[in-house]
């Protein structure tokens, strides 16, 4: 079953040609970030109408890539929360459209969803049971996946996206946005230890996670740095910041497989593809017999294919929507 699947959350808009949920025929990104960079981050109406222009285009070039025509596509499969609400409309619209002149199944994917099921893509033998840590510019859950349409969060930030807080403490180091990769690379050229930073606990829900208040002890140590004119030693603050982060998470993953019993582990979203939380994730999943699975870093960020894998676990499950399907910017898994 070839599924044309579509994603357009945020700021890439991403099409991709997907065969019976894992086998990727076609997956063509149009990246807005350099654009959204000018202003240190995403402007909605801007990213909504970036996708405008390049939906079309894009889609020809998937086909053409998978050596597609539209007649062999069995399915159209769209992100339709949560995201930027205008954002997510132009893909879903598209979408729509294009399973209507087709005659083909629209099928609703979660974003969220859709960056777990990246792993099927990475991983063939992979199958749920397993515990996701989805962690991405806009979420960070711990769910645990019973099977492919059947997920439960087990925990959530409170507040800040894990993303969101690199985002923003990149900024004030002076990085580009999107911020994650760079200060990954910069706090590679430090061992830390430099900054004490706050390690949020969310009383009686241990699972649950807070970055806020990270996010704002590294904002004032930077301001506070520049105003009485102190070196700022950028390197190390990116370090303990990214170890921040990671000690936030990583315990929280591994205490949720030892409630669950879960010995499968994966990590997802745009966050995954930081080197410290790689590292550890393995380590602490090695020590506690966990397998772990981190999907290549091309596929941690937002892609069509991760719509298309899920897409077809979706259409199995019946989960088709009619042409009076809705965008969401949020929405439960
Ligand atoms: O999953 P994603 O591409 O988009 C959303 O669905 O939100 O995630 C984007 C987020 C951004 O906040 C970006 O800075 C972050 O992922 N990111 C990273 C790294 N690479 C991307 N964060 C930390 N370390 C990285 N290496």
């Amino acid at each position: 079953m070839k599924i044309l699947a579509f994603e357009s959350s945020c700021d890439e808009t991403a099409v991709a040609v997907v065969e019976d949920g894992r086998t990727v025929l076609s997956d063509a990104i149009a990246s807005q970030a350099d654009l959204h960079a000018l202003y240190g981050g995403v402007v909605p109406e801007i990213a909504s109408r970036k996708h405008v222009e390049a939906i079309a285009a894009l889609t020809e070039q998937a086909l053409r890539e998978a050596g597609c025509t539209k007649q062999d596509i069995d399915a159209v499969a769209v992100t339709y929360a949560p995201g930027l609400i205008g954002a997510v409309l132009v893909g879903l619209s598209f979408a729509k459209s294009v399973a209507f002149a087709l005659g083909v199944p629209l099928i609703p994917v979660h974003h969220i969803r859709g960056h777990i099921a990246a792993n099927y893509l990475a991983f063939p033998d992979l199958e749920p049971p397993f515990l996701a840590l989805a962690i991405s510019g806009g979420n960070t859950l711990i769910v645990d996946v019973r099977d492919y349409t059947d997920m439960v969060i087990l925990g959530a930030t409170r507040d800040d996206a894990a993303g969101e807080c690199f985002d923003k403490a990149a900024r004030v180091l002076g990085l580009p946005y999107p911020g994650g990769a760079p200060l990954d690379a910069l706090a590679q050229q430090s061992p830390g230890g430099v900054y004490t930073l706050p390690h949020a606990h969310v009383d009686g829900a241990e699972l649950d996670m807070s970055f806020s208040g990270l996010k704002t002890a590294v904002v004032n140590l930077a301001h506070h740095a520049q105003q009485v004119g102190e070196p700022l030693d950028r390197a190390a603050l990116a370090r303990d910041f990214a170890q921040a982060v990671s000690d936030t998470l990583v315990p929280r993953a591994m205490e949720a497989a030892r409630q669950t019993g879960r010995k499968i582990l994966c990590a997802a979203g745009g966050v995954a593809a930081n080197s410290i939380i790689r590292g550890d994730l393995q380590r602490a999943c090695d020590q506690a017999g966990v397998r772990l699975y981190l999907p290549p870093l091309k596929l941690c960020g937002d892609n069509g294919a991760m719509i298309g894998a899920q897409g077809y676990y979706e259409y199995l499950a019946g989960h088709t929507a009619g042409m009076d399907l809705n965008a969401y910017a949020t929405r439960d898994i």
